[in-house]
């Protein structure tokens, strides 16, 4: 049986419920939010890291600050990280499960890595002040895990693409290999192009972090100028070598892609260059250029996540794969419910997150303002109304199911 065949009869019989384009957008926005976060993680801890080694009072402030950052970013990556897997399963299915069946030992693994990463992350925060610098060793394996936990999604989401070479990896000699233990394809390249933005966009969190407490008297103005020119100067620095490590990844595709044409590609990469020259000008006031670089750095991560999957059609049509072609069975229902969910889910996490920014924009207690409680009321009354149709149609179907 040929590949394409295989593929085309590992497919779901149902089909999908809605037209495949609504999940290939979505998937698209929630990864671009992932990855960023992702970046925020790796960045951050590192820096908790490096500024605990270099022990001084700035660097030191600093560290505590970004291990803080490291949880709640690492929070944020996971939680956005659920969305673009499930669309992920429903438009590439056969390739996402085959994949992770081949390394499942792995997919199994992940979870308890980031469990006791994100634990480490915690001890090294609450416990560092204890004992001189004995207690780097839990950021460094919490740093090393984070970026172990990146090269598994890595190897899941390359393995994906290659469906030619997945039974000479299933099997060893002349039996099936069940067991799952490995990961079978990394491109170093690929790798580095979701990696090395963190030192990037870690930069413009600096950056972010100078503007968002420049209003704070309790707040020392010259660490904060500090922390905001450092950060700019490592969101220059990084993005530049980020654009290298992109060619390089351009350079290293099949060259039958000609990927260099692809329109998806070109607008990224030249909103990638508009982001590297902004960036040169913020070094001389990052307060004011902290704001709209943070959006100048999403719209380049959404466009650089709109080439990637690009790049992925291009990878599978070799085997006459489109998602455009997979079969429909309309269901209006679950879909209205679906994106009735994620527009529930934006009110409620938007207003946490306006409470969040509020509470921490102004030193002393945070007071609640009128048109803050009516968005709190709200939120709690969508919370209860989608609780109650999700269980109500959950019994009605078990029930239905049943007779
Ligand atoms: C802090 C821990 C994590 C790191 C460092 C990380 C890193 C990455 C990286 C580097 C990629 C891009 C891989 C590539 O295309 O080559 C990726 C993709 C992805 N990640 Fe994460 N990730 C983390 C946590 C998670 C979690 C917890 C989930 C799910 C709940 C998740 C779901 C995904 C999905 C669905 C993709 C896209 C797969 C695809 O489109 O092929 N990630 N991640």
């Amino acid at each position: 049986m040929d590949v394409g065949t295989m593929i085309k009869t590992l497919q779901d019989p149902m089909g999908i419920p809605f037209y495949p384009i609504l999940f290939q957008v979505l998937m698209i926005l929630t990864f671009s939010l992932h990855i960023m976060f992702v970046n925020f993680v790796i960045g951050a801890s590192f820096l908790t890291l490096y500024g605990y080694i270099k022990g001084s009072t700035y660097w030191k402030d600093l560290s505590r600050s970004m291990a803080r950052a490291t949880t709640a970013s690492a929070s944020m990556a996971i939680l956005l990280g659920v969305a673009p897997l499930l669309f992920v399963q429903v438009i590439y299915d056969v390739f996402w499960y085959a994949s992770n069946m081949l390394s499942a030992a792995w997919v199994i693994g992940f979870i308890l890595i980031l469990m006791t990463a994100y634990s480490l992350t915690y001890i090294f925060y609450l416990k560092r002040d204890s004992k001189g610098n004995s207690f780097a060793i839990f950021g460094i394996i919490a740093f090393a895990l984070f970026i172990f936990a990146g090269v598994i999604m890595h190897a899941l989401g390359y393995q994906l693409l290659q469906p030619a070479k997945w039974l000479d990896w299933y099997v060893r000699g002349d039996t099936a290999d069940t067991s799952g233990v490995s990961l079978h394809a990394f491109q170093l390249s690929r790798f580095l192009h979701f990696i090395v933005p963190s030192f990037a966009m870690t930069g413009i969190l600096l950056m972010l972090y100078a503007w968002y407490f420049k209003d704070r008297n309790d707040k020392d103005k010259e660490y904060l100028q500090w922390v905001g020119k450092m950060g700019a100067n490592m969101a220059f620095v990084f993005t530049a070598i980020q654009a290298a490590a992109g060619l390089w990844w351009l350079l290293s595709l099949p060259s039958k892609f000609r990927f260099f044409l692809d329109p998806f590609f070109l607008i990224s990469a030249g909103l990638g260059i508009v982001l590297l020259v902004y960036l040169y000008s913020a070094r001389k006031d990052p307060v004011r250029y902290a704001v709209p670089g943070i959006l100048l750095a999403f719209l380049t991560i959404l466009g650089m996540s709109y080439a990637r999957e690009s790049l992925r059609m291009k990878y599978l049509g070799r085997f006459d794969y489109s998602i455009f072609n997979y079969k429909l069975n309309l269901d209006y229902g679950s879909t209205f419910l679906f994106l009735s969910t994620f527009a529930v889910g934006l009110v409620i996490a938007g207003y946490l997150l306006a409470v969040a920014y509020k509470s921490g924009k102004a030193a002393g207690e945070y007071v609640s303002t009128p048109s803050m409680n009516r968005w709190g009321k709200v939120s709690i009354a969508l919370l209860l109304i989608w609780i109650a149709i999700v269980a109500g149609l959950g019994i009605v179907i078990s029930i239905k199911n049943y007779l």
